[in-house]
């Protein structure tokens, strides 16, 4: 069926002028954007965002470095966007991502991961909705 992912390009990607490559990588690969906006998280905003991780030991480094600089956020929409979404990007850690994924061509650590991809529909749902007002999605 078709669905729907929440995506960030991070600071790392972003801050290397890599938002087009991924986005052409993302169209490429037949996703349709349907809301994205460059922006920048406080502090704050990151800690609210990743709030599921609150309790792991890289949450605070996870923190700092998504507030570090400007992200894009985009919603996709493809069949089966979350899980197709994921293989496009690759594993968290770069030194684990597959050739030719997003993360195996531009990540450079675990942190610096390039982008992220949502794990589920709903938290795909509960991410789009941190961003992004139905008025601001096509
Ligand atoms: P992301 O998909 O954005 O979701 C949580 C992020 O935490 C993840 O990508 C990584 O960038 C970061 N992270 C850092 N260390 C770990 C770890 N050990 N396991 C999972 N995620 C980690």
């Amino acid at each position: 069926a078709t669905n729907r992912t929440f995506t960030m390009i991070k600071p790392d990607a972003f801050g290397a002028g890599n938002t087009g490559a991924i986005l052409k990588m993302i169209q490429d690969a037949g996703f349709k954007i349907v809301a994205m906006k460059a922006t920048r998280l406080s502090a704050e905003l990151a800690g609210k965002f990743y709030e599921i991780h609150k309790e792991r030991p890289f949450y605070n480094d996870l923190v700092s470095f998504m507030s570090s600089g400007p992200i894009v956020a985009a919603i996709l929409e493809k069949d089966n966007a979350v899980e197709d979404f994921r293989k496009l990007i690759g594993a968290t850690n770069p030194a684990e991502a597959a050739e030719g994924t997003i993360r195996n061509m531009f990540a450079k650590s675990i942190d610096a991961n390039a982008v992220h991809g949502s794990d589920s529909d709903e938290n795909a749902e509960i991410e789009g909705n941190f961003f992004f007002s139905q008025a601001e999605r096509v």
